[in-house]
């Protein structure tokens, strides 16, 4: 895979920690990005990074961010972060999410939000590329 890229190119992604969103990090590391991961696990982005930095040798780790993208003030707090430490943001990947699946009469109001707050307004509110610039 071969990517379109500015001169140090900087990529956020959410949910990098794991999944789709860590293997997206592992292509942008390849790629000589600057990359920046987030989720809501300290613990689980660390490790990640550490990962990621291993398995792709020479180029610095993945730094990380703690945010939850169902919190605006998080989102907020996430992009500032980042476009502060690199100056800005030229990619952004929405990848944070959360699945949930139940008989219907089963399902709570509170699970059935959750899963909105997080995959449609999360992506929303982690929208602005250059939130300082
Ligand atoms: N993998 C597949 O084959 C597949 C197929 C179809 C659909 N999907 C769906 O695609 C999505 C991603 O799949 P995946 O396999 O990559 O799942 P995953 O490994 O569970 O990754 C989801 C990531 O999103 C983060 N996240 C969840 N809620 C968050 C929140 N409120 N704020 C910030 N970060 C949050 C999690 O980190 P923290 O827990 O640290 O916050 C985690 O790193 C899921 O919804 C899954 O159901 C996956």
């Amino acid at each position: 895979m071969s990517l379109d890229r500015q001169e140090n190119p900087v990529v956020l992604i959410t949910g990098g920690g794991s999944g789709i969103g860590k293997a997206c990090a592992k292509v942008f590391l390849r790629e000589g990005y600057r990359v920046f991961i987030s989720g809501r696990d300290a613990a689980r982005l660390e490790t990640a990074s550490t990962e990621l930095a291993s398995s792709v040798s020479g180029g610095p780790a993945p730094e990380w961010i703690t945010a939850d993208v169902a919190d605006p003030a998080q989102c907020d707090r996430l992009l500032e972060t980042a476009d502060r430490r690199a100056g800005r943001i030229d990619v952004l990947i929405n990848n944070a999410a959360y699945f949930d699946i139940g008989p219907a009469r089963e399902f709570s109001t509170e699970r059935w939000r959750k899963m909105f707050d997080v995959n449609v307004h999360g992506a929303f509110t982690a929208r602005k590329p250059s939130p300082i610039s």
